[in-house]
């Protein structure tokens, strides 16, 4: 497998790669990105093809400055520039309409393009090389837990791609948190990795999507994502006895006494969301890859981070099938 650890010479090299065309996974604060050319179409199929994500789900452009949006947006408009002076680069996507230059194959044909100014060094040294923005998506399958570490990505892509950046642990753990700037009030799409609160100190109130009956898509945002192979059901208390033999808890924070269950991992042994977050992911990949039949989660209290968190946590529990 092609990682290789994160430095000046690894990161030309990725860049040479995706300015021929090829496909390369970096690490963002949130979690590994799969990267190409945002303005090579054929590249950016690529990327649908190794993922397997179905061509209506559009990709996130990643850029390193702020002048890089005038090529991609019709305008960047007073919000959208209050917003990105605050948050850039940090866990916030903005969607804005789309120039003619953008592919609609980035978009999945929607009008709008999704962008964002990662914070983490070895992304932002990646784009700068490449000389122009990245498309990308997290590094996973479709629907399978997003990659919060170079192993996570190697173990769903492996050979299908042409190099992993390993940037070590990424410090967020969750996913952007994707505001949509059209009229007259904007709407949080997916919860992420910046708080909802903290966007709306900056910007007064945003309406969260599902609220508001399909006037913006995100579709991204099917039922069942984010999710184990491994059955996952939340509860309220863990203080039960499993029905099952192995069965797996993963705990919000320490629990008191012993508890019956085969394995158990814990987000945060203080309660801390942040914590929470960044360790969400890596805790499903380790129980998934457990030898159990069921994990029970332990639900977080649904403010800042928490929202995120169980988003992701609802949409790993709805999957119907395994
Ligand atoms: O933190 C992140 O956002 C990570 C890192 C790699 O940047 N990326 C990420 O990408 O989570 P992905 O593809 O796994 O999720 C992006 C979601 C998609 O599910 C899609 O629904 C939504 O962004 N999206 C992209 N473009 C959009 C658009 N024009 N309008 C509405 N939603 C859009
Ligand atoms: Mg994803």
């Amino acid at each position: 497998m092609n990682i290789f650890r994160a430095n000046n010479d690894s990161i030309q090299r990725a860049a040479a790669i995706i300015r021929d065309g090829g496909l390369v996974s970096f690490p963002t604060e949130t979690v590994y990105g799969l990267g190409a050319d945002v303005f090579n179409p054929l590249a950016v199929s690529r990327i649908y093809e190794v993922k397997e994500r179905p061509f209506f789900d559009p990709i996130i452009v990643h850029i390193s400055n702020t002048a890089a949006v005038d090529e991609l947006v019709l305008s960047f408009g007073e919000r959208a520039r209050t917003l990105a002076d605050r948050f850039w680069p940090g866990p916030l996507t903005l969607v804005l309409k789309k120039t003619a230059r953008v592919p609609d194959i980035v978009t999945a044909g929607l009008e709008t393009v999704a962008i964002r100014m990662p914070a983490h060094p070895v992304a932002l040294q990646l784009i700068e090389s490449v000389g122009k923005p990245i498309a990308a998506p997290s590094a996973n399958l479709f629907g399978y837990i997003s990659p919060t570490r170079a192993a996570h990505v190697a173990e769903q892509l492996g050979d299908r791609i042409d190099m992993v950046l390993d940037g070590g642990d990424c410090p967020v753990g969750i996913e952007s948190t994707i505001l949509h700037l059209g009229e007259p009030v904007p709407i949080v799409l997916r919860p992420g990795g910046l708080p909802l609160e903290e966007i709306e100190e900056v910007i007064g109130p945003v309406a969260v999507h599902g609220g508001i009956a399909g006037s913006v898509q995100a579709p991204g945002q099917l039922p069942s994502h984010y999710s184990p192979n491994v059955p996952v059901r939340l509860v309220d208390r863990i203080d039960f006895q499993p029905a099952e033999p192995a069965a797996a808890l993963l705990a919000f924070r320490a629990p008191r006494g012993k508890l019956p269950f085969a394995r158990i991992e814990v987000l945060s042994p203080d309660g801390d969301l942040r914590v929470a977050a960044a360790n969400l992911f890596r805790c499903l990949h380790r129980l998934d890859s457990a030898d159990v039949d069921i994990i029970y989660v332990e639900r977080v209290p649904e403010i800042g981070l928490g929202r995120a968190i169980m988003d992701r946590l609802r949409r790993a529990a709805g999957r119907k099938s395994h």
